[in-house]
This record gives structure tokens, sequence and C-alpha cells, in this order.
């Protein structure tokens, strides 16, 4: 439990936040794959990224640490890789890692069980199990949950693929199975989800075509080793954007944050709110921008729907903490797969936000939230994180505004994509 604070003088200073989680993770596979060393610099070190790297490692791919940061990839190559009999991997909480790694060893044909913590086990992975299992994998799970066991991999065959949801994790477990395997893959990917692997490729040495939303990778591509530098997680920088918005007298400057358009979506709403943000943009592989947040004490309601979702899935939580504080009624919908994340998260931010006070209102695709409401509580509150690690830090950014005293339960599972994000949190406070 965890007495969270206020911010009567507003927050301020500048800082880069956390590196991106899913740049991270895809790095880290695809180093791997590369026979030779890739050097990965300003990698996520976090709990999510630790269970990518674990189960890396029972491949036979090592991991350095360099002072600065980098990590040292050093790998056999996937030729080469270690099979080991009954493997048994623990993912942890991290259904990236499952997921995207699922791809992986069924496209290596290598048997492996994946286990998870109770969160991961209540994910569904049917919506991997079903394209692998229509490519020729032999797949076992518990009701389309984990324990998942891949018993047989993908059968060598060209790969045609829509993604049928808007996830990108599904994505790459076809793309992932497809370069693995050697084969042609063909997605078609109409719903505009994070395009992170498709950016990297060609670093790696991997022709990749695209024509509007389908993309082919041809077949026999080799990996090469290379360098990757990681920008900072707009999904991390997600919990400031809105904090420097709401909290009055603040001013943040976030430095080298990923704009990439398919994760940027949090942009474009809080402009439409009205907030105050100067983004001067840096030319990367990937696009980044150091974005400068004032506080802005009118905001304007927002409709966000389905096809926006992909573009902002992550932020939504935070999002809805900012429509508490806009003049009027914001609807958020096609937010279905909000239910199906670390937790079911329409249920678990609309329980806390009520708790101080919020006009919110779950609906089966999203919430119904009405503004501005001071966001009070009559003695002291606990609001819990329910092990949400984007739950837990949107409470204690709402407690920033929150009059009376509130105790969040669960404040370690920032650990998952954001270990230093009370120390942030300090740091930003204190200079105020
Ligand atoms: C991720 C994709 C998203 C996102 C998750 C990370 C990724 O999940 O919510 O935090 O790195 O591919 P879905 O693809 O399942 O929507």
């Amino acid at each position: 439990m965890q007495k969270l604070r206020h911010a009567v003088n507003g927050l301020s200073g500048s800082l880069r936040g956390p590196s991106d989680k899913s740049i991270t993770h895809r790095a880290l596979i695809l180093g791997s794959l590369a026979q030779g060393q890739t050097y990965i610099k300003q990698p996520l070190a976090s709990a999510d990224i630790t269970s990518t790297m674990n189960a890396l490692r029972s491949l036979g791919v090592k991991f350095t640490v360099q002072a600065a940061g980098t990590i040292v990839v050093d790998s056999p190559g996937m030729a080469n890789f270690a099979r080991p009999e009954n493997l048994v991997l623990d993912m942890g909480n991290s259904g990236t890692s499952t997921r995207l790694l699922a791809g992986v060893f069924a496209g290596l044909d290598l048997p492996v069980t994946m286990t998870g913590d109770a969160s991961l086990s209540t994910r569904p992975m049917q919506r991997i199990i079903t394209p692998l299992t229509n490519l020729g994998a032999e797949i076992q799970s518990v009701d389309g949950h984990l324990p998942l066991t891949i018993s047989r991999g993908i059968q060598a065959q060209p790969i045609k693929f829509t993604l049928p949801l808007g996830s990108a994790q599904v994505k790459n477990t076809v793309l992932l199975a497809g370069l693995v395997a050697g084969v042609a893959t063909t997605i078609t990917d109409d719903f505009g989800t994070r395009d992170h692997t498709e950016q990297m490729l060609p670093a790696f040495g991997v022709t990749l075509e695209q024509v509007d939303n389908t993309f082919t990778i041809p077949d026999g591509q080799k990996l090469q080793a290379t360098e990757i530098e990681v920008p900072a997680d707009i999904s991390a920088a997600a919990f400031w954007l809105v904090a420097g918005t709401i909290v009055p007298k603040s001013v943040i400057k976030l430095t080298k944050v990923n704009v990439n358009q398919t994760r940027a979506g949090i942009l474009k709403v809080l402009n439409q709110m009205g907030a105050t943000i100067k983004q001067q943009t840096i030319a990367a592989a990937e696009p980044m921008a150091n974005l400068e947040i004032m506080a802005q004490p009118s905001l304007q309601p927002v409709k966000i729907t389905a096809a926006d979702v992909p573009t902002m899935i992550d932020e939504l939580p935070i999002i809805a903490l900012a429509a508490t504080q806009a003049n009027g009624q914001t609807i958020i919908s096609g937010a279905q797969e909000l239910a199906v994340k670390e937790t079911n998260r329409i249920t678990t931010v609309t329980t806390e936000l009520k708790k101080l006070g919020a006009d919110i209102t779950a609906t089966y695709d999203g919430f119904i939230i009405n503004g501005p409401t001071n966001l009070a509580v009559a003695a002291p509150t606990t609001v819990d994180g329910h092990g949400d690690h984007r739950i837990a830090m949107m409470l204690s950014i709402a407690a920033l505004i929150t009059a009376g005293e509130v105790n969040l339960v669960d404040p370690e599972s920032v650990v998952i994509s954001y270990p230093t994000f009370f120390e942030d949190l300090e740091h930003l406070t204190q200079q105020a």
C-alpha cells in the first residue's frame, strides 16, 4: 500500500521517459534470430522485457548489458538455436512476449509449453491458436488459455493472412512464424495496428514490400545482426501528457518520445480536447519528438470510436482520467479489447475512478464520462491497481488532483513497463 501524493504546485521539469516496450521486445526477438551481435541502445528494462529475454536465453542467446545500458544480443542465429527437450517457459505477466514468441516457436517447429501469472492465464490465446493451427501447427491449451503447448510447428507453405481483429500481437505471431519458417508471408492489417516490426525489419536486412494495408516478406529471408536505438515510449509518456494537462500550474518536457503514427493517437485526442502540447519532431528510423505540455484548465470532451482505438489502446485508461476534467460528455466506444488486457480495464478504470468521485459509466465497449468533476474523497480511500501497471499509474496521476487521502494497493506493478515511475513523479513534483 502506498499513500499517493498531491501536486499542489503543479509538475515541472524535463525527462526522457522509459524506452518503448513494444520496440524493445521486437529488437530482442529479431536480434536473437540474427546470427552474431546485435546492439540495442537504450532498451527498456522491465519485468515484461525480462520475460522475453529469459525465453530467448533458453534457445542459446546471450545478453550482456554494457555500461551505457546498451544490450548486446549474442546469438548463434535461428538455424543454430538450442532445442531443449520438454521446454517450459514462464512468460510472467507479458502478453506480448507470449504471443510474439509463440509465433517464433511455431515457425521453428520447436516444442514448448508456455505458462504465465494469474492475469496472463486469463487472457485469450485462441486468437493466436487459430491462425497457427490453420498453418498446420498443433497446439494444446486450456480452453484457449495458458498453459499453452505447441507440440508441432507450422508446416512450410506461403502464408496469406488477413488480421481478423485490431491486435498487433496477433499480426506479429503470424509474421514471426512465417519469417522464421522462411516462407513467403503476406499480411493485411486494415486496423492500422502498431507497425514497429515492419519498420525494424529492413535494418536487419529483411525485404518487406508494402502496398496499402498489405505487406509481404518474401521467402528465405536471412536476418543480419545490426544496431537498434529504442526511443522513449509514448504509452509511458502518456501519463505525463495527461498529468501536465490536468494538474494546474504544470509545465513538463518529455524528450525523444516515439510518435509513430500507429501509436500517437493520444496526441491527436489531447489536441482535440484543447490541451497545450508543443511538438518538435526529430527525424529517425521511427519518428521521435520532444514534447512540451502546459496545464490547460479548460478541456473539451471528445468522441473516440473503433477506428481510433488501435493507435491509443494502452492509453485509454489515462485518457478516461483526462475526460473527467473535460467540459461535457466524452464517449469512448469500439474499445472492447480493453476487457482482455492485464485486467478488464473497462471495469477496473470505472470502479477505481468512481471511488474518487468521477462520473464514469462502463459500457460493453468503452466508457461514458461526464465532466468536469472535482475529484475528491471524504475520508481516506484505498484504490486498487488490481496488479495492472497502467491502472496503478493512472490512479497515481488521478490522486495528484484529488482532494483528500488516497492510498494505492499494488504500486509495485509499475515494474511491468515503468519501474522508475514513482521516482520520475517525485522528480517532477520536487522541482515545482
Ligand atoms: C502490443 C500490442 C497491443 C498492446 C500491448 C503491446 C505489442 O496489444 O496493448 O501493450 O507490442 O504488439 P494487442 O496487439 O493485443 O492489442
